[in-house]
């Protein structure tokens, strides 16, 4: 054991310095965040989606285009929940074509992570599971995974429904190292996250708030200006809560489910459709919102966390701050 207090079991699993995660966005990862954060001593995630649709790189070229700009450890965010055959077997791929670009660190999310597990252990990695429950934390070690990250109700994304505290204790009992997802936003939350005894934290939404992130400014602004009472959970995306920033555009769609949707969503067969209909229509609406300068289309994913946030600040400053540098 080390008497450094940001010595963890994630930093080590990883091979970083600071128990920090640039947590995957889609829309927001785009190269030069993941290289930031990973160059400055935490780990940048990249989310392939937004690397390749977003931001409009072939998948291995924007892992080349990344290691130009960092040697340092770097994460893979793996959406493994079963869907099309065609998304599957692309997910398959990209996860070989990281692991033949030296990626080692996994985050999976839904579904089984048991073949990413597999895959990553044989090249020498390791996995970290996203769960919001003991119920997801056990698929997960079913499947093999070396840790967890425990998205709580504070978090932007899908955040889960409990407070930091309560899910550490739910999630110890699994012996692996916990990392907290969510409401982080300053250096005090992350040191009262690794008091706690998270092994590390997560943050997405301050990192949106950087100069190397390419989302528009309008949204960046939007993050230093809102205040906690100012997140809300729409159902309106993807079918399930997703917090976003309570902006006019989203009082005018409402935050809960239409009708039609919400009995489409009921059924399981019907629930899978709904939720590829959402899952084309969100990307697509998510993509266009966090690039677009007018801020028109102010359809802007952040969580509680932008209580904390009142500058733009590289995010190599982020994670040196947060450090203690
Ligand atoms: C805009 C945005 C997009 C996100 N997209 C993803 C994603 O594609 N995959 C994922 O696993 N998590 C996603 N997350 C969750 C983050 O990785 C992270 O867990 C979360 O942002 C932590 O909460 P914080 O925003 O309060 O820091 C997203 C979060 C935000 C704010």
């Amino acid at each position: 054991m080390s008497d450094n207090p940001l010595e963890t079991p994630l930093t080590r699993h990883a091979g970083i310095e600071v128990p920090l995660i640039c947590g995957a966005m889609y829309p927001c990862s785009n190269p030069e965040l993941v290289a930031a954060a990973s160059e400055a001593g935490g780990i940048g995630v990249v989310q392939p989606l937004s690397l390749t649709f977003v931001h409009g790189h072939e998948f291995r070229a924007g892992l080349r285009l990344i290691r130009s700009l960092t040697s340092r450890p770097i994460g893979m965010n793996a959406l493994i929940e079963k869907s099309s055959r065609v998304y599957m077997d692309r997910m398959r791929r990209w996860v070989n074509e990281a692991i033949e670009e030296g990626v080692r660190f996994f985050i999976t999310s839904l579904g089984n992570p048991r073949w990413v597990a597999d895959a990553a252990h044989a090249a020498g990695g390791v996995v970290y599971h996203d769960v919001t429950e003991s119920k997801w934390a056990a698929r997960g070690v079913d499947g093999g995974v070396d840790g967890l990250i425990a998205v709580n109700a504070r978090a932007g994304g899908h955040a889960g429904p409990r407070d930091p505290v309560a899910l550490l204790e739910e999630l110890r009992p699994f012996g692996l190292p916990v990392v907290a997802a969510g409401g982080v936003g300053d250096p005090a939350g992350f040191v009262a996250m690794l008091r706690l005894g998270y092994a590390g934290v997560q943050m997405g939404t301050r990192f949106i708030a950087t100069p190397e992130c390419r989302a528009s400014d309008a949204y960046k602004q939007a993050i230093l200006r809102a205040e906690e009472s100012d997140i809300v959970l729409s159902e309106r995306i993807t079918g399930v809560p997703v917090a976003v920033i309570n902006t006019p555009f989203i009082q005018r769609m409402g935050l809960k489910a239409g009708p039609i949707a919400r009995w489409m969503l009921r059924g399981r067969r019907r629930k899978k459709l709904m939720r590829s209909i959402y899952g084309l229509k969100s990307l697509w609406q998510l993509k266009h919102a966090s690039l677009d300068e007018t801020g028109e289309k102010d359809y802007w994913q952040a969580g509680r966390s932008v209580a904390g946030i009142d500058s733009i600040e590289p995010a190599g400053d982020i994670v040196r701050r947060f450090a203690g540098d």
